[in-house]
């Protein structure tokens, strides 16, 4: 008998009023994916040909995020009629081409649901030949949940909701996790007859087991040991719960793959993030989204990196960045914040209150202190001297700049763009850079230092430092010329601002 369902619906079209939130419950995220996206790579596990999601609550918000979640997922609307059983009802009533075969119907709000499970459910169904499948387990506080009813033979009987149950049902701990394996075409007829004769008005998907029982067909449970792939989202007390429970298995599944966690009760991992062996993550870090890190490479602590490719033993700490790039054997931070567009080449830098964005950094390139780095290109080799700024927006439009290859920005620069700095060029410290630099040039803007004699003794008479002054002076002392008055200021007006070529 064919395993593979015909088809498999989600319910998600339930307002989810008690996470009294303005988000639809199925959005709210765990690990990266909204609980609906959770459902749906449950059921496309199953390789059912057929996925659809019952919308209607904010149903175009659903939509919007399905549609580019998994553009083939079929989308059904339910009437205003209320309940699972309507929501089921609406969802196969728009699969006109589901006569035969199974048809599994889950809640959309048990993100750690997984493949597996559910294949479990569906393997004993088609096994058993039964009609109805039901996926229970036995939860030490079943509160809120259905409760498994079963008869003196121990058969399922029917299914009754926390709200109409007696106390001694309430008793009853085998709770009903809403995941269902059933007969499609007993399910299409016995939906038709469920009422709305209970506590909450509404139409029960659950009440298809006893019309099933009723008809003399089939019906078994799918007990599980494993509690939480049963447990749904129904407030933000239980979203916590099971993120940091989905968080736990992420961080478990990438030890025994190699990576080595410091403290996985402070690491979050999204499920789709790739970790490659012997990379370390250390405390206090996200790796979210697409994110992906190359194998040997450290991460942590108090990193946050959002779709951003870590390449092998690069070093990130005390940082963030989101969509980028990091080179292997890179290094960034501490207290870097990498924008979109940062690419950082093969062992270059991006050091301490460095801020970047759409910055192509070469290979070997070092931006190492107190800098942005804003719609530039800088070349292999290059350095960036400490607090430069790269001033790419003049109040209108952005402007890209160009650094050569082993071209050296001298601290506390500020490069106005759009400007061009050639391979194996100079910038002079504290220079506001407003004009092209060719290749081997030096270029420097700024007020020429100006040394006044004798003017502590003149203007600060016995001082401690006028005292010191003459103590010098007496002692003969004289400095050396600097590396700049030997280069540079031997050309009279070398530093004034504007003659520097
Ligand atoms: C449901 C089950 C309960 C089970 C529990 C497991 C019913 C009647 N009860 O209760 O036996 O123990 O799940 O978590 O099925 N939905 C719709 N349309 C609606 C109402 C709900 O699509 O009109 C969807 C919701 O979006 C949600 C799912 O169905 O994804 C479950 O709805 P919820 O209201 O959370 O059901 P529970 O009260 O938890
Ligand atoms: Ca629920």
């Amino acid at each position: 008998m064919n395993a593979i369902p015909a088809a498999v619906i989600v319910l998600a079209a339930g307002e989810g009023t008690r996470m009294r939130s303005s988000t639809p419950k199925v959005l709210h995220p765990i690990g990266g994916l909204a609980l609906v996206g959770h459902a749906v790579r449950a059921a496309r596990a199953t390789g059912a040909p057929l996925v659809e999601v019952v919308v209607r609550h904010q149903r175009d918000r659903v939509v919007e995020y399905l549609a580019a979640f998994d553009e083939s997922v079929v989308i059904a609307d339910q009437d205003e009629i209320k309940g699972t059983g309507r929501a089921a009802e609406c969802g196969l009533d728009a699969l006109p081409a589901v006569t035969s075969g199974t048809v599994v119907v889950m809640n959309g709000d048990h993100p750690l649901l997984d493949g597996d499970t559910l294949n479990g459910l569906i393997a004993r169904h088609t096994e058993q030949a039964n009609a109805v499948t039901i996926l229970t387990a036995n939860l030490p506080d079943p509160t809120g949940y259905g409760r498994i009813v079963r008869g003196s033979d121990g058969s399922v009987e029917r299914i009754v909701e926390h709200k109409d149950a007696t106390d001694a049902e309430r008793a009853i701990t085998e709770t009903n996790a809403g995941i269902y394996a059933f007969d499609s075409e007993l399910l299409r007829s016995a939906l038709h007859e469920i009422g709305n004769d209970n506590a909450q008005g509404e139409k029960y998907l659950t009440d298809v087991v006893a019309i099933a029982r009723r008809r003399g067909r089939r019906v078994d449970a799918h007990v599980v040991t494993d509690l939480w792939p049963t447990e749904g989202v129904n407030d933000r007390v239980q979203l916590a719960t099971l993120g940091k429970e989905l968080n736990r298995r992420i961080c478990e599944r990438h030890m025994r793959a190699g990576v080595t966690i410091v403290d996985p009760a402070t690491t979050w991992i999204d499920v789709d993030v790739t970790i490659g062996a012997d990379a370390t993550i250390r405390p206090n870090t996200e790796l979210l989204g697409a994110t992906s890190i190359g194998a040997g490479a450290v991460v942590g602590p108090e990193v946050t990196l959002t779709d951003t490719e870590v390449g092998p033993g690069a070093t990130i700490r005390r940082a963030e960045a989101l969509l980028a790039v990091i080179g292997a054997e890179a290094t960034v931070g501490p207290y870097s914040y990498l924008r979109p567009g940062t690419v950082l080449g093969p062992k270059g830098k991006i050091g301490g209150f460095v801020e970047t964005k759409n910055a192509d950094i070469g290979e070997g390139a070092k931006v190492p202190h107190l800098t942005y780095a804003g719609d530039v290109t800088i070349g292999a080799g290059a350095n960036i001297g400490a607090g430069t700024i790269f001033a790419n927006y003049d109040g209108v439009a952005k402007h890209h700049t160009r650094i050569g290859k082993h071209s050296f920005v001298g601290s506390q620069t500020v490069v106005v763009s759009p400007v061009q700095v050639g391979d194996g060029a100079y910038v002079g410290a504290g220079t506001v850079l407003t004009r092209n630099v060719e290749p081997g040039e030096i270029a420097i803007a700024r007020a020429g230092q100006r040394n006044v004699a004798d003017w502590v003794d003149r203007a600060r008479p016995d001082s401690p430092t006028a005292a010191a002054a003459q103590a010098a002076r007496a002692a003969g002392a004289r400095f050396a010329p600097t590396e700049t008055e030997r280069h540079t200021d031997n050309t009279p007006g070398a530093t004034a601002e504007g003659d520097a070529r």
